[in-house]
């Protein structure tokens, strides 16, 4: 049986405790279970939260075990190495797959029920590799995928535009990672196209413009690195966003790491694309119109991941 009100992060790193503290704050959950290798880092973080709680929705959270998490209706990894810098998200995959299956077994045996959303990198591989090594029906199995990319393309568009990112409809879709792409050819804000809106603004050098702030959103992640060692605040953020569209049924568009069965002519990979999310994790993966040359460059995307995955004995 699954509890609704009831939420594990596995893994209280920087990562695992940011997004504990930003569910907390969205009063989502009546009850957190944080686990992490590291029990005392799992029971101080605990301990730490819940200091805020006067100030807060009524919630409980507390450092558990595996048996604790099997009724969660929503478990989030975020167990395992980050990036040093100049390090890629790809090269943390040995160490991050072996965490990973010290961790998905120990669901599967308890017969958890709830959705499972992996964070830890690189996320689309082990999104893939926690769907094949769970046993879960693929729908329950996702990734936070490119939703943080998404923010960060929101955000330089909205500050280059001078309107709230809120009102920027775009896309980072692919990989969570360097192969990822922008889907210019959609991007609008508030249904006026981009390039419309940038020459409204007074801006004509679209090509150089476009490129500079893919560019930016696509490295964010090595100059956040460079400069504090991880980053933490935006993922956290993304993540209970995404946790709200489950929570609440919202079947809200987000562009989520999920398995593909044949959509954009891509499949058994996982990647991330425009899904409807809801109570069920995945609702239902959503072909977007891209151009030839975004198209071309997604299949680079996935042939990449696709390379990698075919290199994982699962
Ligand atoms: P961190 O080193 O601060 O924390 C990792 C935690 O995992 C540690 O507390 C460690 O004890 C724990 N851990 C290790 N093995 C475990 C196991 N078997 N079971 C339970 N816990 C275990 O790292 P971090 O900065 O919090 O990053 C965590 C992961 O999240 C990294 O892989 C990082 O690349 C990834 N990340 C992903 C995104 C994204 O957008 N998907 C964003 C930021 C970070
Ligand atoms: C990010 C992590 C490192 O912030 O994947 O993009």
């Amino acid at each position: 049986m699954i509890n609704t009100r009831k939420a594990a992060v596995i893994g209280c790193g920087f990562v695992g405790a940011s997004i504990a503290f930003s569910l907390m704050q969205r009063g989502l959950f009546s009850e957190i279970v944080l686990l992490d290798v590291d029990r005392d880092k799992a029971e101080g973080e605990a301990m730490d939260l819940s200091h805020g709680l006067p100030y807060t929705a009524a919630i409980s959270i507390y450092a558990g075990d595996y048996d604790d998490v099997a009724d969660c209706a929503l478990i989030v990894v975020t167990a395992g190495a980050n990036q040093k810098p100049g390090e890629t998200r790809l090269d943390l995959i040995g160490k991050n797959v072996s965490i990973l299956r010290s961790i998905v077994p120990e669901l599967s045996r308890r017969g958890c029920e709830g959705i499972l959303m992996i964070v830890s990198n690189p996320v689309d591989i082990l999104t893939y590799a926690a769907w094949k090594l769970s046993g879960f029906p693929a729908h329950r199995v996702i990734g936070s995928g490119t939703v943080l990319d998404t923010a960060r393309l929101k955000y330089l568009l909205g500050e280059h535009l001078q309107v709230d990112s809120r009102s920027v409809h775009a896309f980072v879709i692919g990989e969570h990672g360097d192969s990822e792409l922008a889907v210019w050819s959609g991007a609008n804000i508030s249904g006026i196209p981009l390039t419309h809106f940038c020459e409204l603004r007074g801006y004509f050098d679209h090509q150089a413009s476009m490129q500079k702030i893919y560019e930016d959103v696509r490295d964010s992640a090595y100059e956040i690195i460079q400069r504090k060692g991880a980053t933490y605040y935006g993922i956290a953020m993304a993540v209970a966003r995404i946790a709200e569209s489950i929570l609440r049924d919202e079947h809200a568009v987000m562009p989520i790491s999920v398995l593909l069965a044949g959509e954009y002519g891509l499949r058994d990979l996982c990647l991330s694309v425009p899904t409807i999310v809801g109570k069920n994790g995945a609702q239902k993966v959503l072909e977007i119109p891209l151009s030839d040359e975004e198209a071309a460059a997604l299949h680079a995307s996935a042939a990449q991941l696709g390379e990698v995955i075919a290199g994982l004995k699962l």
